[in-house]
């Protein structure tokens, strides 16, 4: 079991995804204890129903809490489209009023601007995420002069859960989808991977990518995010732990999970299982 004397930051995605998040957290944060709940047993989150989506992400927060997390990210788009807004107003007050719950999407929709030229950006997700419209919606309140197109990319993610990344099956998925997006909007310059699981399909996706299109991954905006909310609310830095150590934990096979996990992380991963 974790060390229930630390608190560390608490890092969830429906699957391997999060890892893309947490990697880049930890180069920009390095120092902090993360603890990282991959609930693989039940991924992809991504077709299934808002009220399930919450459920199951409720359910990984609490057990997150339970380990000693004073903080988590949700790095999972369709979690922070259907649970995040919920969890935050609604069970924050009652299970744990001082402890936060951040997602992925707002920091997205609050550099986009910054990129397009033309004024037309496009969104690959989830059926569950583009569904919910959150991108459309968050960017029209900051940046209402964009214009929006969206494609669900419903193979995507459990291509990544599969490990089937260097196959001619991504890569026909991945060329339909993206064409898809661009047919819809030839204006298009800036495309936000909104799913973290995106990032590792990245090759497929440079393989059909036109020129001139600027690709937005997750990562590095959450953990630039990160950096700025720790020093606005130094309470919450300094209930951080700060061991440098990393845990894993998965609701599926631990092996699969390690196998996978050392290679989409970066570095060898040894989890340990969790049964919600
Ligand atoms: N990484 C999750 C996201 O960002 C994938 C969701 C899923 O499990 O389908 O949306």
């Amino acid at each position: 079991m974790p060390d229930l004397t630390k608190n560390p930051i608490g890092i969830f995605d429906s699957g391997y995804g999060g890892l893309t998040v947490l990697k880049a957290i930890a180069e920009e944060l390095p120092g902090y204890d993360y603890l990282y709940l991959g609930d693989n047993a039940r991924a992809p989150y991504g077709n299934r129903s808002f009220e399930t989506v919450y459920e199951y992400t409720l359910e990984c927060v609490q057990q997150l809490f339970s380990m000693g997390c004073e903080l988590v990210i949700l790095a999972c788009n369709t979690a922070s489209a259907k649970a995040l807004r919920n969890i935050q107003q609604k069970d924050l007050p009652l299970i744990a009023p001082h402890k936060r719950v951040l997602g992925v999407i707002r920091p997205t929709t609050e550099i986009v601007g910054k990129y397009s030229k033309t004024g037309h950006v496009g969104v690959l997700g989830t059926t569950g995420t583009i569904t919910s419209n959150s991108y459309p919606i968050e960017i029209a309140k900051l940046f209402p002069q964009l214009t929006v197109h969206q494609e669900a990319c419903p193979m995507w993610v459990p291509l990544v859960e599969n490990y089937e990344m260097a196959t001619a099956g991504a890569d026909y998925f991945v060329e339909k989808n993206l064409n898809s997006l661009l047919t819809k909007d030839k204006n298009i310059d800036t495309i936000i991977l909104g799913c973290t699981h995106y990032p590792l399909l990245i090759q497929n996706i440079k393989k059909f990518l036109p020129e001139g299109i600027t690709l937005l991954s997750q990562g590095d905006i959450v953990a630039h995010s990160l950096t700025d909310y720790l020093k606005r609310h130094p309470e919450m830095e300094q209930k951080c732990s700060k061991g440098g150590k990393f845990q894993f934990f998965t609701t599926d096979s631990t092996e699969n999970f390690d196998a996978a996990a050392s290679l989409f992380f970066g570095a060898e991963v040894k989890s340990k299982h969790l049964a919600l």
